[in-house]
Protein backbone atom coordinates (compact mmCIF):
# COMPACT_ATOMS: atom_id res chain seq x y z
CA UNK A 1 0.00 0.00 0.00
CA UNK A 2 1.38 3.42 -0.77
CA UNK A 3 1.91 6.04 1.83
CA UNK A 4 -0.88 7.80 3.42
CA UNK A 5 -1.05 10.21 6.31
CA UNK A 6 -3.96 10.99 8.14
CA UNK A 7 -3.93 14.71 8.62
CA UNK A 8 -6.65 16.02 7.28
CA UNK A 9 -10.39 14.63 6.30
CA UNK A 10 -10.04 17.27 3.00
CA UNK A 11 -7.36 14.54 1.52
CA UNK A 12 -10.01 11.74 1.65
CA UNK A 13 -12.70 10.79 -1.10
CA UNK A 14 -16.17 10.23 0.72
CA UNK A 15 -16.06 6.77 -0.32
CA UNK A 16 -12.95 6.68 1.84
CA UNK A 17 -14.16 8.15 4.78
CA UNK A 18 -16.89 5.56 4.49
CA UNK A 19 -14.68 2.87 4.07
CA UNK A 20 -12.98 3.92 7.31
CA UNK A 21 -16.57 4.26 8.87
CA UNK A 22 -17.32 0.76 7.65
CA UNK A 23 -13.98 -1.25 9.38
CA UNK A 24 -14.87 0.61 12.21
CA UNK A 25 -18.03 -0.69 13.12
CA UNK A 26 -17.26 -3.97 11.85
CA UNK A 27 -14.25 -4.15 14.00
CA UNK A 28 -16.90 -3.05 16.64
CA UNK A 29 -18.83 -5.64 16.54
CA UNK A 30 -16.58 -8.10 17.00
CA UNK A 31 -15.31 -5.91 20.03
CA UNK A 32 -19.25 -6.12 21.53
CA UNK A 33 -18.54 -9.87 21.14
CA UNK A 34 -15.06 -9.99 22.47
CA UNK A 35 -13.35 -11.08 19.57
CA UNK A 36 -11.53 -8.10 17.90
CA UNK A 37 -9.00 -9.82 15.87
CA UNK A 38 -5.34 -8.64 16.19
CA UNK A 39 -4.93 -7.07 12.88
CA UNK A 40 -1.60 -4.84 14.41
CA UNK A 41 0.56 -8.19 16.33
CA UNK A 42 3.38 -6.35 17.15
CA UNK A 43 2.97 -3.22 15.59
CA UNK A 44 4.04 -0.01 17.05
CA UNK A 45 2.61 3.28 16.79
CA UNK A 46 4.56 6.21 18.82
CA UNK A 47 2.54 9.02 19.92
CA UNK A 48 3.50 12.59 20.75
CA UNK A 49 1.77 14.84 22.31
CA UNK A 50 2.26 18.57 22.95
CA UNK A 51 -1.04 18.66 25.32
CA UNK A 52 -3.02 17.23 27.57
CA UNK A 53 -5.74 14.54 26.19
CA UNK A 54 -8.02 12.27 27.90
CA UNK A 55 -9.71 10.80 25.25
CA UNK A 56 -6.99 10.49 22.46
CA UNK A 57 -4.55 9.24 23.90
CA UNK A 58 -6.49 6.48 25.85
CA UNK A 59 -8.22 5.30 22.74
CA UNK A 60 -5.69 5.02 20.99
CA UNK A 61 -3.15 3.62 23.76
CA UNK A 62 -6.04 0.90 24.13
CA UNK A 63 -6.67 0.71 20.62
CA UNK A 64 -3.05 -0.53 19.88
CA UNK A 65 -3.19 -2.72 22.84
CA UNK A 66 -6.30 -4.77 21.63
CA UNK A 67 -5.09 -5.08 18.26
CA UNK A 68 -1.82 -6.75 19.56
CA UNK A 69 0.29 -3.80 19.03
CA UNK A 70 1.88 -0.86 21.21
CA UNK A 71 1.96 2.99 21.94
CA UNK A 72 4.53 4.72 23.29
CA UNK A 73 3.70 7.86 24.92
CA UNK A 74 5.70 10.89 24.42
CA UNK A 75 5.20 13.45 26.69
CA UNK A 76 6.15 17.01 26.06
CA UNK A 77 9.69 17.46 26.82
CA UNK A 78 10.40 13.54 26.73
CA UNK A 79 11.81 13.68 23.10
CA UNK A 80 14.37 15.83 21.64
CA UNK A 81 11.99 16.76 18.99
CA UNK A 82 11.84 21.03 18.44
CA UNK A 83 14.80 21.53 20.96
CA UNK A 84 17.86 19.43 20.57
CA UNK A 85 16.18 17.37 17.33
CA UNK A 86 15.05 18.92 13.77
CA UNK A 87 11.34 17.30 12.59
CA UNK A 88 13.44 15.69 9.56
CA UNK A 89 15.58 13.57 11.87
CA UNK A 90 13.19 13.10 13.89
CA UNK A 91 10.22 11.93 11.47
CA UNK A 92 13.04 9.39 9.85
CA UNK A 93 14.11 7.87 13.10
CA UNK A 94 10.53 6.99 14.24
CA UNK A 95 9.89 5.65 11.26
CA UNK A 96 12.94 3.18 11.23
CA UNK A 97 11.46 1.95 14.83
CA UNK A 98 7.69 2.50 14.55
CA UNK A 99 4.61 1.78 11.95
CA UNK A 100 2.90 4.42 12.66
CA UNK A 101 3.73 8.39 13.86
CA UNK A 102 0.27 10.07 15.95
CA UNK A 103 0.62 13.62 16.64
CA UNK A 104 -0.94 16.06 19.23
CA UNK A 105 0.51 19.46 17.89
CA UNK A 106 0.00 23.04 19.01
CA UNK A 107 0.68 23.89 15.55
CA UNK A 108 -0.99 22.49 12.16
CA UNK A 109 2.58 22.70 10.24
CA UNK A 110 3.79 20.58 12.89
CA UNK A 111 1.70 17.78 11.94
CA UNK A 112 2.30 18.54 8.35
CA UNK A 113 6.10 19.02 8.70
CA UNK A 114 6.22 15.58 10.32
CA UNK A 115 4.07 14.12 7.44
CA UNK A 116 6.44 15.14 5.12
CA UNK A 117 9.29 13.94 6.07
CA UNK A 118 7.94 10.55 8.20
CA UNK A 119 8.45 7.35 5.70
CA UNK A 120 5.24 5.56 7.78
CA UNK A 121 1.34 6.79 8.08
CA UNK A 122 1.51 9.92 10.47
CA UNK A 123 -2.14 10.15 12.29
CA UNK A 124 -3.18 14.07 13.50
CA UNK A 125 -4.44 13.92 17.03
CA UNK A 126 -5.47 17.21 16.97
CA UNK A 127 -3.63 20.94 16.02
CA UNK A 128 -4.56 24.06 16.28
CA UNK A 129 -6.76 23.67 12.90
CA UNK A 130 -8.34 20.66 12.83
CA UNK A 131 -9.06 17.20 14.75
CA UNK A 132 -9.62 14.58 12.06
CA UNK A 133 -10.16 11.68 14.24
CA UNK A 134 -12.63 13.46 16.49
CA UNK A 135 -14.89 13.63 13.26
CA UNK A 136 -14.47 10.40 11.93
CA UNK A 137 -15.95 8.77 15.37
CA UNK A 138 -18.16 11.68 15.12
CA UNK A 139 -19.81 10.78 12.15
CA UNK A 140 -20.02 7.17 13.29
CA UNK A 141 -21.96 8.45 16.21
CA UNK A 142 -24.87 10.18 13.67
CA UNK A 143 -24.97 7.27 11.55
CA UNK A 144 -25.97 4.87 14.87
CA UNK A 145 -28.40 7.02 15.78
CA UNK A 146 -29.38 8.20 12.94
CA UNK A 147 -33.36 8.77 12.90
CA UNK A 148 -35.78 6.02 11.24
CA UNK A 149 -35.97 6.44 7.49
CA UNK A 150 -33.19 8.93 7.24
CA UNK A 151 -29.39 8.30 5.21
CA UNK A 152 -26.27 9.94 5.84
CA UNK A 153 -27.23 12.53 3.19
CA UNK A 154 -30.35 13.77 4.77
CA UNK A 155 -28.77 14.58 8.38
CA UNK A 156 -29.00 17.92 9.49
CA UNK A 157 -26.10 18.89 12.10
CA UNK A 158 -25.87 21.99 13.95
CA UNK A 159 -22.58 23.27 16.32
CA UNK A 160 -23.06 26.02 18.24
CA UNK A 161 -20.23 27.60 19.44
CA UNK A 162 -16.80 29.08 18.47
CA UNK A 163 -15.18 28.39 15.00
CA UNK A 164 -12.88 25.70 17.06
CA UNK A 165 -10.55 22.92 15.60
CA UNK A 166 -13.20 20.55 16.24
CA UNK A 167 -16.01 22.92 13.86
CA UNK A 168 -13.63 23.09 11.19
CA UNK A 169 -13.09 19.71 10.90
CA UNK A 170 -16.82 18.87 11.76
CA UNK A 171 -17.80 21.39 8.77
CA UNK A 172 -15.46 19.99 6.42
CA UNK A 173 -16.38 16.26 7.13
CA UNK A 174 -20.30 16.59 7.36
CA UNK A 175 -20.43 18.44 4.04
CA UNK A 176 -17.53 15.63 2.34
CA UNK A 177 -20.39 13.14 3.55
CA UNK A 178 -23.40 15.40 2.03
CA UNK A 179 -25.26 16.33 5.32
CA UNK A 180 -26.81 19.85 5.95
CA UNK A 181 -24.08 21.79 8.26
CA UNK A 182 -25.07 24.82 10.24
CA UNK A 183 -22.81 26.90 11.82
CA UNK A 184 -24.51 29.66 14.31
CA UNK A 185 -22.24 31.51 16.83
CA UNK A 186 -21.90 35.37 16.61
CA UNK A 187 -20.18 37.11 13.77
CA UNK A 188 -17.24 37.77 15.86
CA UNK A 189 -16.74 33.69 16.33
CA UNK A 190 -18.39 32.32 13.25
CA UNK A 191 -16.43 29.81 10.61
CA UNK A 192 -13.74 31.53 8.78
CA UNK A 193 -14.32 32.69 4.84
CA UNK A 194 -12.18 29.75 4.11
CA UNK A 195 -13.27 27.03 6.07
CA UNK A 196 -16.62 27.55 4.25
CA UNK A 197 -15.41 27.97 1.19
CA UNK A 198 -14.01 24.56 1.13
CA UNK A 199 -17.47 23.33 2.66
CA UNK A 200 -19.01 24.62 -0.47
CA UNK A 201 -17.10 22.79 -2.85
CA UNK A 202 -17.57 19.88 -0.95
CA UNK A 203 -20.76 20.35 -0.80
CA UNK A 204 -21.02 20.91 -4.97
CA UNK A 205 -20.06 17.66 -5.30
CA UNK A 206 -21.76 15.84 -2.22
CA UNK A 207 -25.51 17.79 -2.31
CA UNK A 208 -24.77 18.94 0.83
CA UNK A 209 -25.29 22.38 2.37
CA UNK A 210 -23.61 25.00 4.74
CA UNK A 211 -24.97 27.97 6.55
CA UNK A 212 -23.63 29.96 9.14
CA UNK A 213 -25.72 32.25 10.77
CA UNK A 214 -26.00 34.24 14.22
CA UNK A 215 -29.61 32.79 15.19
CA UNK A 216 -29.09 29.59 17.09
CA UNK A 217 -33.13 28.74 17.12
CA UNK A 218 -33.51 28.70 13.33
CA UNK A 219 -30.52 26.86 13.24
CA UNK A 220 -31.78 24.20 15.60
CA UNK A 221 -35.30 24.26 14.18
CA UNK A 222 -34.78 21.25 12.14
CA UNK A 223 -31.22 19.48 13.43
CA UNK A 224 -30.95 16.11 13.74
CA UNK A 225 -27.87 16.89 15.90
CA UNK A 226 -26.63 19.87 17.93
CA UNK A 227 -23.12 20.34 18.45
CA UNK A 228 -20.75 22.65 20.70
CA UNK A 229 -17.30 22.31 22.33
CA UNK A 230 -15.85 24.39 24.90
CA UNK A 231 -15.83 28.72 24.33
CA UNK A 232 -12.24 29.20 24.72
CA UNK A 233 -9.35 27.12 25.21
CA UNK A 234 -5.38 27.19 26.91
CA UNK A 235 -4.18 30.60 26.16
CA UNK A 236 -7.66 32.03 25.90
CA UNK A 237 -7.92 32.76 29.42
CA UNK A 238 -7.57 36.19 28.77
CA UNK A 239 -10.48 36.51 26.46
CA UNK A 240 -12.89 34.70 28.77
CA UNK A 241 -14.90 37.74 29.97
CA UNK A 242 -15.55 38.89 26.62
CA UNK A 243 -16.35 35.39 24.75
CA UNK A 244 -18.43 34.71 27.72
CA UNK A 245 -20.46 37.92 27.10
CA UNK A 246 -20.64 37.40 23.68
CA UNK A 247 -21.85 33.64 24.05
CA UNK A 248 -23.75 33.59 27.07
CA UNK A 249 -26.63 32.86 27.28
CA UNK A 250 -27.78 33.23 23.48
CA UNK A 251 -25.39 30.28 22.17
CA UNK A 252 -25.71 28.31 25.43
CA UNK A 253 -27.33 24.83 24.55
CA UNK A 254 -29.34 24.54 27.75
CA UNK A 255 -32.85 22.98 27.74
CA UNK A 256 -34.70 25.79 26.51
CA UNK A 257 -32.75 25.81 23.31
CA UNK A 258 -32.79 22.35 22.89
CA UNK A 259 -36.59 22.13 23.32
CA UNK A 260 -36.82 24.44 19.71
CA UNK A 261 -35.05 21.75 17.82
CA UNK A 262 -37.32 18.36 16.88
CA UNK A 263 -38.19 15.81 19.26
CA UNK A 264 -35.89 13.15 18.09
CA UNK A 265 -32.71 15.99 17.93
CA UNK A 266 -29.84 13.89 19.80
CA UNK A 267 -27.13 16.24 21.67
CA UNK A 268 -22.91 15.94 20.73
CA UNK A 269 -20.24 17.29 22.84
CA UNK A 270 -16.77 16.02 21.96
CA UNK A 271 -15.32 16.94 25.52
CA UNK A 272 -14.13 18.05 28.01
CA UNK A 273 -16.99 20.44 28.52
CA UNK A 274 -17.22 23.02 30.59
CA UNK A 275 -20.64 22.04 32.03
CA UNK A 276 -23.24 24.96 32.73
CA UNK A 277 -20.90 27.29 30.48
CA UNK A 278 -21.83 25.88 26.63
CA UNK A 279 -23.96 23.43 27.92
CA UNK A 280 -25.81 22.53 30.75
CA UNK A 281 -26.46 19.52 32.51
CA UNK A 282 -29.80 19.06 31.53
CA UNK A 283 -28.60 18.94 28.47
CA UNK A 284 -26.12 17.04 28.75
CA UNK A 285 -27.52 14.59 30.58
CA UNK A 286 -30.77 14.46 28.98
CA UNK A 287 -31.74 10.94 27.43
CA UNK A 288 -30.78 11.99 24.05
CA UNK A 289 -27.89 12.98 25.08
CA UNK A 290 -25.27 11.12 22.92
CA UNK A 291 -21.84 12.06 24.04
CA UNK A 292 -20.85 9.19 25.95
CA UNK A 293 -21.46 6.98 23.08
CA UNK A 294 -19.56 9.42 21.24
CA UNK A 295 -16.39 9.30 23.79
CA UNK A 296 -16.47 5.40 23.84
CA UNK A 297 -17.10 5.22 19.86
CA UNK A 298 -12.86 7.68 19.91
CA UNK A 299 -12.04 3.69 20.82
CA UNK A 300 -13.62 1.96 17.97
CA UNK A 301 -12.90 4.67 15.57
CA UNK A 302 -9.14 4.73 16.76
CA UNK A 303 -8.91 1.00 15.93
CA UNK A 304 -10.65 1.53 12.62
CA UNK A 305 -8.14 3.84 11.64
CA UNK A 306 -5.23 2.32 12.68
CA UNK A 307 -6.15 -1.02 11.43
CA UNK A 308 -7.17 1.24 7.95
CA UNK A 309 -3.53 2.96 7.64
CA UNK A 310 -1.22 0.19 9.08
CA UNK A 311 -2.55 -3.01 8.22
CA UNK A 312 -2.05 -3.18 5.01
CA UNK A 313 1.70 -2.16 4.94
CA UNK A 314 2.69 -5.00 7.91
CA UNK A 315 5.08 -7.56 6.44
CA UNK A 316 3.18 -11.13 6.87
CA UNK A 317 5.71 -13.73 5.94
CA UNK A 318 5.11 -17.43 5.58
CA UNK A 319 5.35 -19.97 8.28
CA UNK A 320 8.44 -21.48 6.55
CA UNK A 321 10.24 -18.08 6.46
CA UNK A 322 9.49 -17.78 10.40
CA UNK A 323 10.44 -20.83 10.98
CA UNK A 324 13.85 -20.06 8.79
CA UNK A 325 14.86 -17.30 10.65
CA UNK A 326 14.50 -18.86 14.20
CA UNK A 327 16.06 -21.67 13.06
CA UNK A 328 18.89 -19.56 11.81
CA UNK A 329 19.27 -17.19 15.21
CA UNK A 330 18.66 -20.84 17.88
CA UNK A 331 21.28 -22.21 16.03
CA UNK A 332 23.68 -19.46 16.78
CA UNK A 333 22.83 -18.73 20.62
CA UNK A 334 22.44 -22.39 21.12
CA UNK A 335 26.04 -22.80 19.81
CA UNK A 336 28.56 -24.06 22.66
CA UNK A 337 31.05 -22.20 21.11
CA UNK A 338 28.69 -18.70 21.69
CA UNK A 339 30.95 -16.28 23.37
CA UNK A 340 34.34 -18.79 24.13
N1 LIG B 1 -12.16 15.11 22.34
C1 LIG B 1 -10.85 15.03 22.65
O1 LIG B 1 -9.97 15.11 21.77
O2 LIG B 1 -10.58 14.83 23.97
P1 LIG B 1 -9.15 14.82 24.64
O3 LIG B 1 -8.61 16.24 24.58
O4 LIG B 1 -9.38 14.36 26.05
O5 LIG B 1 -8.25 13.89 23.88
Amino acid sequence: MSLRHFVDTQDFTKKELLDMIELTRRIKAADKQGCTPKLLQDASLAMIFEEPSTRTRVSFEVAMTELGGHALYLKPGEIHLGVRESMYDTAKVLSRMCDAVFCRALKHETVTELAKYAEVPVLNGLTDYNHPTQVVCDALTMIEHMPEGKKVEDLNVTFIGDATNVLSSLMLMCTKLGMNFTHAAPKKYQAPDEWVKWAKENCAVSGGTVTVTDDPIAAVKNADFIYTDLWWWVGQEDQIPERRAAFMPKYQVNKELFEKAPSHCKFMHCLPASRGVEATDDVMDHPRSVIFDQSENRLHTEKGLLAYFIYPRLKRPSEELKAYHKGQIEDFLNDPKLGK
